[in-house]
């Protein structure tokens, strides 16, 4: 079975993510995540350990350079899949006068820069493997087609995927000419902490429009990823499959 690495594994989609892989496990092998802590409202206790041989098979990586180690050591064929689905959304509801920009720095470090160091770390794994896949979960409202009719929905975090898209298409092709597939990926509006916090603004435009669960996000993501090919080169891929304006 190929092995995957998700960051962001606390919760949310890349919680999803990681139940739905041990779900459909069928080799005594299971994925490394990346947690950086463990939520209040879930202990390590209650992690979805059920479908595993061991709690040793979920590798909880604190610091990249550690986690490379600890990774390189469960997976001697290299990682097939490292998944960067970490992120944050800080403001959503600020006007471009009223964004904290030390704020939205933080949100920059973490969705634009912080991919950067995930990549390089397991970089070395992922061109071991057979599969060799680098995810980098983006999300519609960077897209700058679209941008305006998005215009006061999360600038900021609109921003600092925008430029998560711009440095996947330019190391993409530089990946490429190694046989790595890059995939950037919009993975719906789903109802998580994060997903929560644009309700509103959904609510007061188009009250149609409802989030979908964490298991159809995963569900739909882990798809994309398996149909995703290098000769496509890079796409911006909504989780239903269909290709999203950059
Ligand atoms: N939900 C949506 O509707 C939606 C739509 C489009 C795109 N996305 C993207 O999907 C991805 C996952 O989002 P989500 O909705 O699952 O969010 P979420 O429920 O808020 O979970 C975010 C995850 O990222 C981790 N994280 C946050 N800051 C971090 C940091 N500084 N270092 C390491 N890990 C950090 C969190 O860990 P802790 O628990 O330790 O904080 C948590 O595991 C994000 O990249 C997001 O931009 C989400």
């Amino acid at each position: 079975m190929p092995s995957y690495l998700v960051t962001g594994a606390s919760r949310g989609i890349g919680l999803g993510i990681v139940t739905k892989l041990l779900k459909n496990r069928r080799t005594s092998w299971s994925p490394p995540c990346a947690i950086r802590r463990l939520t209040a409202s879930r202990s390590w206790d209650e992690y979805p350990k059920t479908h595993l041989p061991s709690s040793s098979s979920i590798l909880r990586l604190r610091q990249h350079r550690e986690g490379r180690r600890r990774a390189a050591k469960v997976l001697p064929d290299g990682l097939d899949h490292l998944i960067n689905n970490a992120g944050v959304s800080f403001q959503e509801g600020a006007s471009f006068e009223t964004i904290d920009l030390r704020v939205f720095e933080e949100e920059l470090r973490v969705n634009t820069v912080a991919p950067i160091e995930v990549v390089r770390q397991f970089l070395p794994l992922v061109r071991k493997s057979a599969v060799k896949k680098v995810v980098l979960v983006s999300t519609i409202i960077s897209s700058l087609e679209l941008a305006p009719n998005l215009s006061t929905l999360a600038i900021t975090y609109g921003i600092t995927k925008a430029g998560l898209n711009i440095l996947a298409r330019k190391w993409a092709a530089v990946l490429y000419q190694e046989g790595i597939t890059t995939v950037t990926l919009h993975p719906g509006w789903v109802e998580t902490d994060l997903g929560v916090t644009i309700k509103d603004w959904w609510a007061k435009r188009n009250p149609d429009l409802k989030p979908i669960s964490v298991q159809q996000s995963a569900e739909d993501v882990l798809r994309v990823i398996k149909e995703a090919k290098l000769e496509e080169k890079i796409k911006l891929y909504s989780h239903t499959g269909d290709v999203l304006p950059w």
